[in-house]
């Protein structure tokens, strides 16, 4: 049988396909012709299933014809291959590119709002000038404490009935020793003086804001994370006239000059003799309302003189020292001041609250 092709059909064939390679617009183009010019359906496969039925010498000659056509296309090809994914990749990324400075064209970029600091940080803020003012210098102390701090050091020992007021949060550590979320700032006051004996610089005035924590349930006065601010003030002579002096100068400079204090004998195990103090009612002034309970006062935190236990947990000589030591919520001085009516709006984190302040 005669061969239907000779060296000049491939020849056009081979100049014919590389045109067409060379034309290929993209790799999909460049995949399905390849397919067209050299799979099983080309004239090529065609030819190559040829060969099989042409005599011996023909067949070594056309079939390496054949061959060196394959070749050249195949070059062909993964040359075009090659130009074709860089320029497709320059393309790429050229269309992937952020252009910054058009931008503004394409979005509407809202401006940034200038926020500010919380109303809780305000009120401490403000509680630390009257103190500072007032001569007492500012102290902070950890939120995790050991029962000795928060406990035990301020005269409450284990099983003690006034540790059943405090609504402990245990930090379960897996050791002996317990740990818990401090229920109050007072344990600062034992840091202080044992740092204070350490280094001979009593004597001390300070004041101490920090977060405090109680396994309390929220509800409109009450918090699970709190904030209060301690006061204490051990030095030579000190009695509670001082402290009933420190207070109600507090009270007027803070709520104002109409805003009376008053205190009402209690307990503290830290304290002797102890008292609450109660200011006068910040919604109605004195005159009686809903809030205080027609009372015309409310309550705002604790004091007392320095228990001598306390002093001899840290090794003051009560017969030398003598102090005083108050705390009360900061929380509770923001709602009071600004009349709020649920504390919980504090950490709600109501935007639309918060920036009424
Ligand atoms: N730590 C007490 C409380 O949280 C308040 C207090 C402080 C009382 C200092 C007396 C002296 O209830």
């Amino acid at each position: 049988m005669a061969p239907t092709f000779d060296s000049q059909t491939l020849d056009a064939y081979v100049a014919d396909a590389s045109a067409r390679i060379a034309a290929a617009g993209d790799l999909a183009a460049l995949a399905s012709l390849e397919a067209e010019l050299t799979g099983r359906r080309s004239s090529l496969g065609a030819w190559h299933r040829e060969l099989g039925g042409l005599e011996a010498e023909a067949r070594r000659e056309l079939g390496r014809l054949l061959n060196e056509a394959a070749g050249a296309i195949g070059v062909a090809l993964a040359a075009r291959r090659t130009s074709l994914s860089a320029s497709e990749r320059t393309a790429r990324l050229a269309a992937d590119r952020l252009h910054l400075d058009e931008l503004e064209d394409l979005v509407a970029v809202a401006p940034l709002e200038r926020g500010h600091r919380h109303l809780v940080t305000r009120t401490r803020d403000a509680l630390e000038d009257v103190f500072v003012a007032m001569g007492f210098r500012v102290e902070e102390g950890p939120e995790v404490e050991t029962d000795w701090y928060n406990f035990e050091a301020l005269n409450i020992p284990p099983a003690h009935p006034s540790r059943g007021m405090h609504d402990t949060i245990y930090v379960d550590m897996g050791e002996a020793e317990s740990i818990v979320l401090r229920t109050h700032t007072s344990p600062v006051q034992i840091r202080l003086m044992e740092a204070a004996v350490r280094d001979g610089s009593l004597p001390l005035h300070v004041v101490i804001p920090g977060r405090v924590y109680r396994r309390d349930t929220p509800d409109a006065s009450h918090l699970v994370e709190f904030h209060q601010i301690e006061g204490l003030v051990v030095d030579k002579g000190i009695t509670f006239a001082d402290l009933a002096g420190t207070i109600r100068a507090f009270t007027a400079a803070y709520f104002g000059e109409d805003i009376d204090a008053r205190l009402r004998p209690s307990y503290f195990p830290f304290t002797e003799p102890s008292a609450e103090f109660d200011i006068t009612c910040t919604i109605c002034r004195g005159a009686g309302c809903r809030t205080c309970s027609q009372t015309g006062w409310m309550e705002l935190g604790g004091c007392g003189v320095v228990d001598p236990a306390v002093f001899a947990a840290v090794g003051i000589d009560p017969s030398e020292w003598s102090g005083f030591a108050f705390g009360f919520g900061i929380d509770r001085c923001a709602f009071m001041r600004h009349q709020i009516a649920d504390v919980r709006a504090l950490t709600d984190n109501d935007v639309r609250f918060l920036r009424q302040f």
